[in-house]
């Protein structure tokens, strides 16, 4: 999806409230020792500001720079990168956790592999990673221009995932679980898949 569409969206609007996937994710670390936590594509920033507040270390990276502002207005003490996710750049085992919600399916299979390949790589041994994507079952699946594999282009590019899809990216992860969520936005169904999975010491 276009930096353009994502710099246009966040000037106006912006998310508070933290979805259940947050909560549910914190609640499979808390007890850890985690430090650091990166977030891949941020929007207005709201789950990492509540990751900050349980005490983590944040890196936010969003390449929209409306959003980055948004959340940088609301707490300054976060480190804000704006870029791209395909071109960003860690040093490997930099994180403890690493979390994207509604960011990562966007891209085509080759992109999306690449992408999943550097968030191992950044994630330290025995760290945790928590990913939420749209799922196949989703309504907004087959609508518009076909533009790949279960990808369409409705307006912008949507790349949906199935339990097997979000397995097969994960393959060098240990998963711990794959599930199917759905709830309602704007009266049509919206379906997902989330996935938690630890990178193996
Ligand atoms: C559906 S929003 C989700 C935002 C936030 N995670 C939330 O739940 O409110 C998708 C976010 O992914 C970001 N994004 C999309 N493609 C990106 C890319 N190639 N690099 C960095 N961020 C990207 C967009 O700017 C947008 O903020």
């Amino acid at each position: 999806m276009s930096e353009k569409y994502w710099q246009n969206k966040w000037v106006n609007r912006t998310r508070e409230s933290v979805n259940n996937f947050t909560h549910r994710s914190y609640a499979l670390i808390k007890d850890k020792n985690f430090k650091t936590l990166l977030e891949v594509g941020c929007g207005s920033g709201q789950d990492s500001r509540y990751f900050y507040r349980q005490g983590f270390k944040i890196t936010a990276l969003d390449f929209s720079r409306s959003g980055i502002a948004q959340s940088k207005a609301r707490q300054s003490d976060i480190d804000y990168q704006q870029q791209d996710i395909r071109q960003a750049k860690f040093k490997s085992n930099s994180f403890d956790v690493i979390y994207a919600h509604l960011s990562l399916h966007y891209f085509d299979d080759r992109t999306t592999t690449q992408i999943f390949n550097k968030l191992h790589r950044w994630l330290k041994p025995g760290g945790y990673i928590f990913i939420k994507c749209k799922s196949t079952d989703d309504s907004l699946y087959g609508q518009g221009k076909k533009v790949g594999s279960d990808m369409y282009d409705k307006g912008h590019v949507r790349h949906f995932f199935s339990k097997e899809y979000m397995a097969a990216k994960l393959k060098q992860f240990k998963i711990i679980k794959i599930r199917k969520t759905s709830s309602t936005y704007h009266l049509y169904k919206s379906s997902f898949i989330e996935a938690v999975a630890i990178k193996q010491a």
